[in-house]
């Protein structure tokens, strides 16, 4: 995930060290290429590149850079490879300005035509350099700079930060719509910021301006001002106290439970980006003439990859086949061919048994595309055409935010491909923020009664079958007790037989299977299993399971989706109530390079 820091200060100071700092202090969030720009004296220096902050920051030698403003960014790619002109911060037409963002600008593409057919001069693909021109396209019309910001937030649409400077003044701007944005307040200079762990070393006073605000930094003061009319806004500054590590976690006690929660923003823009996305329809026109469609991954990805044929199938009437990536080298392999399409999903896109399949499939001339969360991995750059998943860096080991986002992904796809209205899925944000206020105690309280156990089953049908299968790995692979995941159907023909007193049960219900759901619970209930039911209120499952864990009402399909989350959370706090770190469980590694 990208991160941006500016500074401003009075006299001309070494700013290549503070800048250093700063965005060490941004590296948790992931990233693949570095910048540094200052401002001293009317001249800009910027010095940018592929890699990691200490390999960019000795090999430009950032540490000499001085100036009266610095802007520092770390890049996680998303438009345009990693590569250094990609990086940021990015200069305007003429050199006079420089500036960085982070997030997402989903009309980049269209605007950097614009752009360029407006004379000014292009450099990179990256949205961070469309920030600078959106500016800069108001300001050669002879607008003031917070009017020319005003404008171009008109033109900017998605979710993103940025922070820009012009050589002959003495201020930084930053700008806030979607994205995190922190100002600090210091002796004799402020910042601004993604987030508060770059900031906290320097000063402990800071604003947290809102979206829609544009900041204007000087070295001895702040102003923030609306967008809307460009009028003051009263904004007082406020003391932190909380710890760097506190903060790096947002203030969650382990990077899983702050991933969780993040799910609703990065699912927020990833809409945004498929909506403004050029790529979607020609992807969908290949998938709508392909003979075969396969999607294939492993692990938590496979299980999104079942979700997304679960609904192709009920949406667009489009049979998927999902499969994992080993045994679709030795079962699909030999017999596909360029009629075919693989779309080949990874949260990493390192994973060795998904490159060896799509190795395999490209022998055969299929056609692949990618669904990845890392931009520039391997994937990304082996498949024809790669949709990114917008993540961000996820930290923790078990895939939460990837997994919703790889869904999310596929609901939207299937739409598209049924030709529906995708604005209907606008809503899925809000829907899991507050399914997560919803389920949050109850499930605390569960994992408390259950965490006896170390052996469970979670159980799901239809759509909320894959939920199930991701349910149950995530609670293997942090609380390292057996749980299996199985259709519901499946279990009477076997392990019905390990029911005893107590035994917890999870099942997934959707509202269309409610019936099938009962007839389950009631086998395993006579015999003496607690069930834990997660599904949207119904007065039937209330009456039957032991537990029903409610989920908002939603649609026929969205409702798999948000079901995931008590069961992520169930996972979490099985983990920490067992003594274990949730984040890094042991055995396990978050990219499987290996075969
Ligand atoms: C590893 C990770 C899993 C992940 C799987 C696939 O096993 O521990 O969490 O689901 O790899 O990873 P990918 O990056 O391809 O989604």
């Amino acid at each position: 995930m990208c991160g941006i820091f500016g500074y401003v200060t009075s006299n001309e100071e070494a700013l290549g060290p503070i800048l250093i700092a700063a965005a060490e202090r941004l590296t948790y969030r992931g990233y693949d290429s570095v910048g540094a720009a200052t401002i001293n004296r009317g001249k800009i220096d910027l010095r940018k590149d592929v890699g990691k902050v200490d390999a960019v920051a000795a090999k430009y030698n950032i540490a000499e850079m001085r100036g009266q403003r610095g802007i520092t960014q770390l890049r996680w790619a998303t438009f345009g490879e990693p590569s250094q002109v990609n990086s940021q911060p990015h200069l305007d037409s003429m050199g006079d300005m420089v500036g960085a963002h982070n997030g997402n600008v989903v009309n980049n593409v269209e605007l950097r035509e614009q752009f360029m057919a407006e004379g000014m001069t292009v450099r990179s693909q990256n949205d961070g350099e469309t920030c600078v021109h959106a500016v800069e396209r108001y300001i050669s019309r002879g607008y003031q700079f917070i009017d020319a910001i005003r404008l171009a937030y008109g033109d900017l649409q998605g979710d993103y930060t940025f922070v820009i400077g012009r050589a002959d003044d003495d201020k930084l701007y930053a700008f806030k719509k979607g994205s995190g944005m922190v100002v600090g307040l210091g002796a004799g200079f402020t910042c601004v910021s993604s987030d508060l762990p770059s900031i906290l070393p320097l000063t402990r006073s800071v604003i947290r301006p809102h979206d829609g605000e544009i900041v204007t930094l000087w070295a001895d003061h702040v102003e923030v001002r609306s967008v809307k009319d460009g009028k003051l806004i009263d904004r007082q500054p406020e003391l932190v106290t909380e710890t760097m590590d506190a903060v790096q976690k947002g203030g969650y006690p382990h990077f899983m439970l702050k991933e969780i929660h993040e799910q609703a923003q990065v699912a927020r823009e990833l809409l945004h980006l498929l909506d403004g996305s050029s790529d979607v329809q020609p992807l969908i026109e290949k998938m709508k003439s392909a003979r075969h469609l396969y999607f294939i991954g492993c692990g938590t990805s496979y299980h999104a990859a079942m979700a997304g044929a679960v609904y192709f199938a009920q949406l667009a009437g489009r049979a998927v086949i999902p499969i994992l990536a080993p045994q679709f080298i030795a079962q699909y392999a030999p017999a596909v061919g360029y009629e075919d399409v693989g779309i080949f999903v990874s949260q990493s896109g390192e994973t060795k048994d998904v490159l060896n399949a799509l190795e395999a499939a490209e022998v055969r001339g299929m056609t692949c595309f990618g669904l990845a969360n890392v931009v520039g991995s391997t994937l990304t750059k082996a498949t024809s055409f790669c949709l990114p998943l917008c993540c961000g860096y996820e930290i923790s080991v078990p895939a939460t935010k990837t997994f919703t986002n790889q869904v999310v992904t596929f609901l939207y796809l299937a739409y598209r491909m049924a030709g529906k209205n995708t604005s209907d899925l606008a809503r899925i944000p809000e829907l899991m923020e507050q399914t997560i206020e919803m389920v949050a105690p109850q499930i605390e309280k569960i994992a408390q009664d259950i965490n006896e156990w170390n052996d469970m089953y979670c159980l799901g049908y239809g759509a909320t079958y894959p939920i199930a299968l991701e349910g149950a790995l995530k609670l293997k692979e942090i609380t390292y007790a057996h749980c299996e995941g199985m259709l519901s159907t499946e279990f009477k023909h076997g392990p019905l037989s390990a029911v005893s007193k107590g035994f917890p049960i999870v099942f997934i219900a959707g509202p269309n299977d409610v019936p099938l759901i009962i007839s389950g619970i009631n086998e395993v209930k006579v015999r003496g299993a607690r069930t834990i039911v997660v599904a949207e209120d119904d007065p039937r499952l209330r009456a039957n399971g032991d537990d029903l864990v409610v989920i908002p009402n939603s649609d026929p399909h969205t409702y798999a989706l948000l079901a995931v989350l008590p069961l992520q959370l169930l996972s979490y706090h099985m983990s920490v109530m067992r003594g274990f770190d949730p984040d890094f469980p042991r055995n396990l590694s978050k990219t499987l390079t290996v075969d």
